[in-house]
């Protein structure tokens, strides 16, 4: 099997905070090798061209930060995914900030057709522009995916909506704003919050998971970091408490390689800025080690 890395620098989908630098630091860490250790062919595709915040206008219609400039640079990661699964290669997309799945799943979907997803995340990333407390477009993402929101981030690699919810599993959920958390509750996706974590184990959750998206065959990840509790990554763009342990990330990347039913997975809000000597950006190496593959013994 072929992997092919794709970086998207992108620190738009809110206000700068140093996400842009999460391709370098998981390359630095040492991700190409790290694969090949595992046996697989690693291509580097470089990164996709995203502008600064510093050059494009800050706030688009309806306060949306960047709204423009977030449109045009999901497209080309759109175009990057779809030509990648394409060719046939497993595409590890590095962010960069969330909003980059409208593009990443547009492109798996485009080339791939119906997949379930996997949104691995602390935060719902189901704000619209009308209920978003911030503007920020990576709070938006998954509303966007499923057609709600605004139309030029709906429409990120063609008309139709890309997902619905019934395809849609969250993973690790403890901060949601109050409307967004109304819009989930009515929504019709399965949301594992950290409650259900703690009280079903992470197994438990990652199995549960699998048997709802057992209808789509090929299962695309999308791993936000700050899913992980602050103490063992605390590089990202927007930490919250009472995260994912080291063990419980690890378990359940392994249950998700075991499926064999992974395709593509992107890797984001890693903030080097705020890292420790880079170990969020290694850790993110290590659990895509264990999705692909990685077994102790
Ligand atoms: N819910 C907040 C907002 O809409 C935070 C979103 C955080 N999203 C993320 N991808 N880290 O602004
Ligand atoms: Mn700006
Ligand atoms: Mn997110
Ligand atoms: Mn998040």
């Amino acid at each position: 099997r072929v992997v092919r890395i794709l970086g998207v620098p992108m620190d738009l989908g809110q206000g700068r905070r140093g996400v842009d630098m999460g391709p370098s630091a998981v390359r630095y860490a040492g991700l190409q090798a790290r694969l090949e250790g595992l046996g697989y062919q690693v291509e580097d595709g470089g990164n996709i061209i995203v502008p600064v915040p510093e050059e494009v206008r800050a706030v688009g219609p309806g306060g949306m930060r960047h709204l423009e400039a977030v449109a045009e640079a999901c497209e080309r990661v759109f175009q990057a995914v779809r030509e990648t699964v394409a060719d046939g290669r497993f595409p590890i997309i590095l962010g960069g900030d969330h909003s980059i799945a409208m593009g990443t799943i547009a492109g798996v979907i485009a080339a791939a057709g119906p997949t379930g997803v996997l949104w691995i995340d602390a935060h719902g990333d189901f704000n619209t522009p009308e209920t978003s407390p911030s503007g920020n477009i990576h709070g938006m993402p998954l509303a966007h995916l499923v057609g709600r929101g605004h139309p030029r981030l709906i429409q990120i690699g063609g008309p139709e909506p890309k997902l619905r919810p019934e395809q849609i599993v969250l993973i690790g959920v403890r901060s949601l704003d109050p409307e967004e958390r109304r819009a989930m509750a009515e929504s019709g996706m399965l949301v594992f919050t950290m409650r259900e974590i703690d009280e079903l184990g992470i197994a438990t959750v990652v199995r549960q998971a699998l048997t709802r998206l057992k209808a789509w065959p090929r299962l695309h990840v999308s791993l936000d970091l700050d899913v992980l509790d602050p103490q063992v990554a605390p590089g990202v763009g927007t930490p919250v408490p009472g995260g994912l342990t080291y063990r419980e990330a690890h378990l359940m990347m392994e249950i998700l390689a075991d499926s064999g039913r992974v395709g593509s997975v992107d890797v984001v809000e890693i903030n080097p800025i705020l890292d420790e000597r880079n170990r969020t950006a290694e850790l993110a190496v290590e659990l895509l080690a264990s999705l692909l593959g990685q077994q102790i013994l």
